[in-house]
């Protein structure tokens, strides 16, 4: 079946935020083509899967959406599926799911509009190569932004933590030239953006030319109307001096680190290949906390990974405990194909790994809640970045990653004093301070 040249499209974004990054830059590749965001996400004329591979049955919820996307008269749109499923299964996706007429890595996405005009000829595309540089080089320049930003500086991991398929669906450790950065930003900031999150696979492994992430985070912090400035994820063994001092020196860089841990175990670690050990995170964190005391910390969680015993787990209830997080993510183990771990003895049996998966969430939820409830009565502020669900209520995000819903008659995009008056799990309240005349 030969489907025209599509004129609207419809991105959909699984897993995590570079993801979310990825899915904004080929919209606005497809838009400088002519095509436009489908006004109804069943009308679109081309739908792009960008699927994450990260955890549990990732290539089979990519099937099943492409299974859903056929229309009530047999008709379907054209479809793409990119991102990292796509780079791990390549030309087997096609053969499993004939309707799928392009394939398209997360290192090749650039060359979409020409994968698109050759569908449209009948011609099936499929491009998994890995050219990261060349990927933003050919990207158009950021047109529209929301108060909050997402800008990729790295990509790629050379780790290779025995569980992750990330080193094979992204590639080697790669970090963008400082001065793409720098005018990415500035496009962000014209665009709108008030807040930047650097994104990076590994995120604290950026450098060029002897100058670390740091040095990144103080050049931005100089940027006129750039109010605050993120990272994430960040690895243990990439966390530099430089980088934390930055914490206490710039006020422009949140209070906030997502450094994962994965376990708590220096026995499961070494099996895991993380190359830190559980008194190295600590002693880290230490350090942070020395440099910026109201720094949240949030993290990421494994359960069951092979071979984990009882007692290896209540190591990682231990070191929870230890650090007291203000929100963290846990998992799970699930064998990626092609990983190392995927072969390993002792795989660990799935009734066991949700029970335990249960007892940590149990823990983190308690976690979270405390940090939440301990920002009652506080004044901070709040960038406003969306609204809520009642009338003149405002969301926005206090320096510590929580939602604070609000009344207000400031606008999207302000960042507005506030005094939190009430924490639930997952958000907090707030009233809007007005200042004192100086
Ligand atoms: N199984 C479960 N969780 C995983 N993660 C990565 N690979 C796996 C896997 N095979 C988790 C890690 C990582 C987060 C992004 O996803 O905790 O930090
Ligand atoms: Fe995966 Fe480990 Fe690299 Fe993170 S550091 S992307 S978990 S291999």
């Amino acid at each position: 079946m030969t489907i025209p040249a599509p004129k609207t499209f419809q991105i959909k974004s699984f897993g995590c935020q570079m993801n979310v990054y990825d899915g904004e830059r080929m919209a606005e590749l497809l838009e400088g083509e002519g095509m436009a965001a489908a006004a109804q996400p069943g009308a679109a004329d081309l739908v792009v899967l960008n699927t994450c591979h990260i955890r549990e049955k990732a290539a089979e919820k990519v099937y099943s959406e492409i299974g859903r996307l056929k229309r009530a008269d047999g008709s379907r749109p054209m479809v793409a599926v990119a991102g990292c499923v796509a780079q791990a299964e390549g030309a087997e996706i096609p053969r499993r799911a004939p309707s799928v007429d392009i394939v398209v890595g997360p290192q090749a996405y650039h060359r979409l509009p020409a994968l698109v005009a050759d569908a449209a000829r009948g011609r099936r595309g499929i491009d998994t190569d890995m050219p990261i540089l060349s990927k933003f080089g050919a990207l158009p320049a950021r047109r529209r932004q929301g108060p909050s930003a997402f800008l990729t500086v790295q990509e790629g991991c050379d780790k290779f933590c025995t569980y992750c398929v990330v080193p094979y669906t992204r590639g080697a450790e790669v970090s963008r030239p400082w001065d793409a950065i720098l005018d990415e930003a500035k496009a962000l900031v014209e665009a709108g953006a008030k807040e930047v999150t650097l994104l990076g696979q590994n995120v604290n492994a950026w450098a060029e030319q002897g100058r670390g992430l740091d040095a990144l985070i103080r050049a931005l912090a100089e940027l006129p109307g750039l109010a605050r400035i993120r990272y994430t994820t960040s690895h243990p063994n990439d966390m530099t001096e430089g980088l934390i001092r930055a914490h206490a020196e710039v006020d422009r860089l949140m209070p906030y680190l997502h450094l994962p841990v994965q376990s708590g175990s220096d026995r499961v670690l070494k099996a895991m290949n993380r190359s830190h050990s559980t008194a190295g995170y600590l002693r880290i964190l230490d350090r942070v906390r020395a440099a910026r005391p109201d720094v949240a910390i949030s993290g990421d969680f494994i359960v069951g990974f092979p071979g984990e015993t009882d007692a290896e787990f209540e190591e990682t209830l231990k070191i929870v405990e230890a650090v007291n997080y203000a929100q963290a993510y846990s998992f799970k183990y699930s064998p990626r194909p092609g990983t190392p771990a995927a072969g390993m003895d002792g795989q660990v049996p799935e009734q066991v790994k949700d029970e335990r998966l249960q007892r940590l969430q149990a823990l983190i939820n308690e976690q979270q809640l405390a940090f939440n409830r301990a920002t009652v009565g506080k004044h901070t502020s709040v960038l406003l970045e969306r609204a809520g669900k009642k009338p003149g209520q405002l969301v926005g995000k206090s320096p510590w990653l929580q939602s604070v819903h609000l009344e207000t008659s400031a606008s999207l995009g302000d960042v507005v004093d506030v005094q939190i008056v009430s924490a639930g799990p997952n958000s907090l309240g707030g009233a809007a301070l007005v200042r004192a005349a100086a």
